[in-house]
């Protein structure tokens, strides 16, 4: 199956010149990148000009953050509706980093149903900011899911991507443990299955189980990931891709991550 990485660049490079160099740099590893799709989230003042200089279909870009108002007295905002005339076709939302800044599970839950009703498709973040022996982590993220996901309809949930990025992988030294990535995903599509039942997940077949019938929505990981890691991750996390910050913002490194998930 096609994994998808989506560069999330974060507030980097400083101009749009740099901006340029590192998209094409990415574009050309990209389009060698067998089986790989990505999506990059360049910051908001580089989209528009990024995405119209680009004419192949091996990239698409995401916005990193947009409101939820279409239009109105928002200072510093930008509104999905102007994404979109921007030419992209994901907008983060939820992002550690903007829940950080104040961002919260209701702002979620607008920014996901507007980015659906735009036609738009809105990746997801969820994440614990701490792990407890306890299992705070599973109580945080299934709060995330649920108001994150609560105006969904059970038939556009496959337009919803998930990240799973707890906030002590971000920016880290060390990833998280493949195994225990696998033990969330399948947490986190138990939850989706019992929130909007199996009717809403692509190809669940009947009587096949929660976490079964959960099998596609499709989930991401985030959180330190590069080269040296993201193959056993992809093969062991029970996922279907990555966000990557740091490692997207260097065009060697993004190459060599890309090479080290690709199809062989
Ligand atoms: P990182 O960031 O890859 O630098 O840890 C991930 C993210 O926050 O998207």
């Amino acid at each position: 199956m096609k994994s998808i990485v989506v560069a999330n660049w974060k507030m980097n490079p400083a101009s749009f010149r740099e901006a340029k160099k590192l998209f094409d740099a990415e574009r050309k590893a990209a389009e060698k990148a067998r089986g790989v799709s990505v999506v990059v989230a360049p910051p908001a003042i580089f989209l528009r000009e990024l995405s119209s200089l680009y004419r192949g279909s091996k990239i698409a870009f995401s916005a990193q953050n947009a409101h939820f108002d279409v239009d109105g007295a928002h200072t510093g905002e930008i509104s999905l509706l102007q994404v979109k005339d921007a030419r992209a076709k994901f907008v983060l939302v939820g992002h550690a980093e903007r829940r950080a800044e104040g961002e919260t599970d209701d702002d979620t839950r607008k920014k996901v149903a507007a980015a659906l009703s735009l036609k738009l498709a809105p990746i997801l973040c969820v994440g614990e900011a701490r792990r407890t022996d306890e299992g705070e982590q599973f109580e945080a993220v299934r709060e995330q899911l649920r108001a994150g996901l609560a105006d969904v309809a059970a038939s556009a949930l496959s337009r919803v991507l998930l990240v799973y990025e707890p906030l002590w992988t971000i920016g880290k030294e060390e990833t998280m443990d493949p195994h225990e990535m696998h033990q969330m995903a399948i947490f986190m599509r138990k939850c989706v299955v019992e929130s909007h039942g199996e009717a809403g997940l692509r190809h669940a077949k009947a009587g096949s189980g929660l976490a079964q019938a959960g099998r596609n929505m499709k989930i991401l990981y985030g959180g330190s990931i590069e080269e040296r890691n993201a193959a056993a991750m992809l093969r062991d996390g029970d996922i279907h891709g990555f966000l990557v910050g740091r490692a997207s913002a260097n065009a060697i490194e993004f190459a060599k991550l890309l090479r080290a998930i690709e199809i062989a």
